[in-house]
Parts: structure tokens; sequence; C-alpha cells
């Protein structure tokens, strides 16, 4: 098995088992779905939006805002890991989306068939290259993605903490915005707009900022080999190397560089826009 495979399914685990907890911790992943719907809804994809994909949709959070602002629209609510789609709102029900799992950087669907696809923090988790490739394929000319993912200064104080702890890469590297827009660009998308900001995960202390990070499945970043438990002095060390940290209203940080892309995919002479279903 090669690394790439034993860190996808560490990743994939992950989410399996965070799936319940996810949506009691996911405070800053839902602000940043928010944060994304404002600043790309300016950017719509010409013509009729009929077939919306949200990828790496996880509890499905995105959908709702999706389909208040394409009520006409088929939803396909795409993730790899089974037990976040079964935590999907409506699941099974009529007009809910439908869940699809797989991968994101092989989509299981026709090229050219939607018109919009919508990614909020699933793309820091998947080689951006062919993530990017595959959203580009998928869409008809003329269509948009609006991706939100997270910079090199996530996590920054975490990094920088383990750093005096030990040698030991504890935290997921995150890919530089320039780097994603050329991607972009090479994959046949016009950037429409791009931004860069952060949001913070707050907590009374580094053993409750951790414990969210895990409630959400993002606790496996940095390596798909386990590492042992912290030992005590090693965590004394954490702490006292985070606590520097600390705001004034007395809560611990922990930074979430946000970056939002709004593409669109180059229209081809015929834009009108209004896809085949996806699976046919
Ligand atoms: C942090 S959650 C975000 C979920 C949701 N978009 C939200 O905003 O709440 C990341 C999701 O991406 C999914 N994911 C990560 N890599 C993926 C891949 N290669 N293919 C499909 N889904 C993936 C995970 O399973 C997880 O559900």
């Amino acid at each position: 098995m090669t690394e790439r495979v034993r860190y996808k399914q560490a990743v994939r685990g992950a989410f399996d088992r965070a799936a319940a907890s996810y949506d009691r911790a996911a405070i800053v992943q839902r602000e940043i779905c928010h944060r994304l719907l404002d600043f790309a809804s300016r950017h719509t994809p010409d013509g009729r939006v009929a077939h919306v994909l949200d990828a790496g949709c996880g509890t499905g959070y995105g959908l709702a805002d999706l389909a208040a602002r394409f009520p006409d629209a088929t939803l396909v609510a795409l993730d790899f890991a089974p037990a976040m789609l079964e935590q999907l709102p409506g699941r099974g029900e009529p007009g809910a989306a439908g869940p699809l799992c797989a991968d994101l950087e092989a989509l299981p669907l026709a090229t050219g068939s939607i018109d919009l696809a919508w990614s909020s923090l699933a793309l820091q988790w998947c080689d951006p290259a062919l993530a990017l490739a595959e959203l580009a394929r998928v869409l008809r000319p003329g269509g948009a993605a609006w991706v939100a993912t997270l910079g090199p200064e996530t996590l920054a104080e975490l990094r920088a903490a383990f750093a005096l702890v030990d040698d030991a890469e504890h935290v997921l590297r995150f890919t530089a915005p320039e780097t994603l827009l050329g991607l972009a660009r090479q994959q046949g998308f016009t950037v429409a707009a791009h931004a860069r900001g952060p949001s913070y995960a707050l907590a009374s202390d580094l053993r409750g900022l951790l414990r969210d990070i895990k409630a959400i499945g993002a606790h496996s970043v940095g390596a798909a080999r386990r590492r042992a438990p912290l030992g005590r002095e090693a965590w004394r060390m954490l702490e006292a190397a985070y606590e520097p940290h600390r705001r004034d209203d007395g809560r611990l940080p922990a930074t979430y560089d946000v970056v939002l892309l709004a593409l669109k995919k180059e229209s081809g002479p015929d834009a009108r826009g209004g896809t085949q279903p996806p699976w046919s």
C-alpha cells in the first residue's frame, strides 16, 4: 500500500469516526460556509443552474444554503466518508440532496454535467491539482466553482508550539494560495475573485481546542502514521508554548487561514447553461 493510499484511508477513517460529533464542534466550519456563500454569490454561473455539486459535503451543512439559493436545482452531496453522508439532513426524503460516496480526486460524474461546484474545507485534504482538475472536468463551460480551503498559516500556533516539543510533523502542510490560483488557471478556470483572511476557533484551554479539532475529524493532520501519545512532560511543554497566544478575553485561539475562490470554467461556444443529469 502506498503512502498516499494510507494517508487517504486515515483521513476518511478520521471523518467517519467524527461524523456523530461533527455538527456540535464545527463552529468555524459553519462560519466559513457563510463566508464562502457571501463572497462567491456575486460570481454565479452563466445561464441556468440545474445541477449543483457539494464536493466534500460532510454532514451537509452547506446544502441548506445552496438549496435556498438555487431552489430549482438538483443537489449532489458527495463525500468519501460514508458515516458523514449518513448524517445528511432529510436523507431519502423527496427533494433531499442525492448522496454520493466518492473521492473528490476521481469524481464519478459525467464531463460537463455540473453547473455549480461548491466545496467548503475539503480541498486541503486532497491533492489540489487532481481535485481542481476533476472540478473543471465535471463543470460545463460557463459553470462556476466556489471553493473554501485553508492556507499555510492554518494552526500556526499549534505548529510553532509542537516545534518546541519535538521534531515530528504534527500539523498538515497547506498549499499556498498562489499555487492554488496557478493550478486553477492550468485547469481552464478563470479566477473571478479570491480572498484570504483568518477565522478563529476558541477554547478556554489547549485540551479544549484539541478536543474540538478531534471532534471535527481533523486530528489525523500531518501524517497517516500513528504516533505515541504525548508524555506528561511533553504535554506540559506544549501547553506552556501555546500559552503566549492567550487573548485578552482569556481564550486560546487556533487560526484557520481561510482561502476563498470563485472560479469560472471558461465558456465554450454554447454556454446557455442547464446540464444533462450528471449520472447519465
Ligand atoms: C472539514 S469537513 C467539511 C464538511 C462540509 N463541507 C462543511 O463545510 O461542514 C471535510 C469533508 O471533506 C471530506 N473529504 C476529504 N477528502 C475527501 C476526498 N478526497 N473525497 C471526498 N471527500 C473528502 C471529508 O470526509 C469531510 O467530510
